[in-house]
């Protein structure tokens, strides 16, 4: 990557970073020598992991699209990345031009690098903030004006609660987010899973202790949890390329590979 005159002085660069990782998977230019060693070392025990990334972001775009096309025209995006392709905002924006969308993420260089490709649409704005702090994300979220609490909001977690180790209480923050929307908001939620998984996935998950954040993969019944109340729009929760493919022949005869479960539930009336 070239080196951008407008990083943050807080980038450690001795360190990998898992949004910078995850950019080199996607293919994109936003990381270092750091991150492509660590990103080849995966890659070599776990050859689908860069299809399980690129699955991981179309499952969130044809999420996002179905909910744009059910209404929703605001977006809570939490563990967004760095905006490499197809984004939130180029997907909702794309079927609705007036979707705001608030984008989320701990890692300073995600940050930095959303900040500079959206300083043009004024109906998007990014926080640096921890999901491990809902109340916070809640807060300035609200201060960006660009989304209203009282209309439905679409919280968007793909790929970062397991980033969230069970002793920093993930269902707790999970219930502070749903109580957060009112009836009709959506939750999408795509996570790791160690269920149908072969070893050499499950190696790959003790190599994430390299980077600031280790993943915890989860059983099905876990991610189920995290959608509390919500209902699960038709299929469920599943492995990701199975969420209502484009087509038939988007799913390949092992969806499992991907390592990840995707879903996405709406708020019900309060009963
Ligand atoms: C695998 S990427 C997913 C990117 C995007 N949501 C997608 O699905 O294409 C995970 C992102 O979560 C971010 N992340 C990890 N831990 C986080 C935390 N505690 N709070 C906020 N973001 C976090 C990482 O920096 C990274 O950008």
């Amino acid at each position: 990557m070239e080196q951008s005159r407008a990083l943050p002085t807080e980038v450690d660069l001795s360190r990998p970073s898992a949004a910078r990782v995850y950019d080199y998977f996607l293919g994109g230019a936003h990381n270092f020598e750091v991150d492509r060693q660590l990103a080849e070392q995966i890659a070599a025990m776990t050859p689908n992991l860069a299809d399980t990334m690129r699955a991981g972001r179309a499952f969130l775009r044809r999420a996002v699209a179905e909910l744009t096309r059910l209404g929703v025209d605001q977006y809570l995006d939490i563990g967004s990345g760095i905006p490499t392709v197809g984004n939130v905002h180029e997907v909702a924006q794309g079927i609705n031009p007036q979707a705001r969308i608030v984008y989320v993420d701990i890692d300073p260089v995600a940050v930095a690098h959303s900040r500079s490709i959206l300083e043009d649409n004024p109906l998007t704005a990014v926080i640096q903030a921890d999901v491990r702090d809902p109340a916070h994300i809640l807060a300035e979220a609200r201060d960006t004006g660009l989304l209203d609490f009282t209309k439905p909001v679409g919280v968007l977690l793909a790929g970062v609660v397991h980033f969230v180790p069970d002793s920093d209480e993930p269902d707790r923050l999970m219930a502070t987010l749903r109580a957060a929307v009112p009836p009709g908001s959506y939750l999408v939620i795509s996570h790791s899973t160690f269920e149908d998984q072969p070893q050499e996935m499950l190696d790959a998950q003790k190599l994430s202790a390299r980077t600031a954040t280790e993943i915890t993969l989860r059983s099905k019944a876990q991610v189920s949890a995290f959608f509390g109340d919500f209902e699960l729009l038709e299929p469920g929760i599943v492995h990701m390329p199975l969420w209502r493919p484009d087509s038939p022949g988007d799913v390949d005869d092992r969806p499992e590979r991907f390592g990840a479960f995707g879903g996405v539930g709406r708020k019900p009336a309060a009963g």
